[in-house]
């Protein structure tokens, strides 16, 4: 079967990419993982890709003078891995309207929250502080406004009496790691089924 090649971006842990990975070893999911690019080269999920034999890089954003010279080194290391979807997996750069544009259709987002609701950071402390009784995350299409773009999936989780940020944050990123999985080869799927029709 055709599998497309999806670069992750990350900038730390890396969870959500760990669970892309292993799911695109599975012979009928529809991507294969043909990256992994950080802009931290202390990453910890860069060890990981790096030891499941995944090309594994830095495009560290220090060592760029503006925004776009930062992307335009990012570009070229996602054409060079033959990216054709971009994952952002706890990838903290707002990327420019000009690449967002360039990948438009092609680039997806996990979010700890249920979109619109809390875009930004710390979506669980201000679930919380709103008394909200449900919670949970969304992967949406990425576009210029941030956190703002269409929804592909979504997964709710309860908010439970007596939730920190932190035990609500765990009982979320579960559910992230079910959800990215599915959306990613909900996109590859759709972008394929494209090529054919
Ligand atoms: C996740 O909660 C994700 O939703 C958010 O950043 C966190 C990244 O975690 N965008 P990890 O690096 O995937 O473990």
């Amino acid at each position: 079967m055709r599998k497309s090649r999806a670069a992750v971006l990350i900038s730390g842990r890396g969870s959500n990419m760990m669970a892309l990975v292993e799911a695109a070893r599975a012979a009928d999911y529809p991507a294969t993982i043909a990256g992994v690019i950080s802009n931290r080269p202390d990453a910890a999920g860069l060890a990981f890709a790096a030891a499941n034999g995944i090309a594994a890089g830095t495009v560290d954003h220090r060592a760029f003078a503006t925004r776009e010279s930062f992307e335009a080194s990012l570009d070229q290391t996602l054409k060079d891995m033959g990216a054709e979807i971009v994952a952002l997996a706890g990838f903290m750069r707002v990327l420019t309207t000009g690449f967002v544009e360039r990948w438009q259709g092609r680039i997806i987002n996990i979010h700890p929250s249920l979109l619109p609701l809390y875009k930004g950071l710390n979506t669980h402390a201000r679930a919380l502080a709103d008394g909200a009784t449900r919670h949970g995350c969304s992967v949406h299409l990425v576009t210029p406004e941030l956190d703002g773009g269409p929804v592909l999936l979504q997964a709710e989780v309860p908010v439970l009496a007596g939730d920190t940020p932190d035990s609500l944050a765990a009982r979320v990123l579960d559910a992230e790691h079910k959800l990215y999985p599915r959306a990613l080869a909900l996109l590859a799927s759709r972008l394929q089924s494209e090529e054919t029709s």
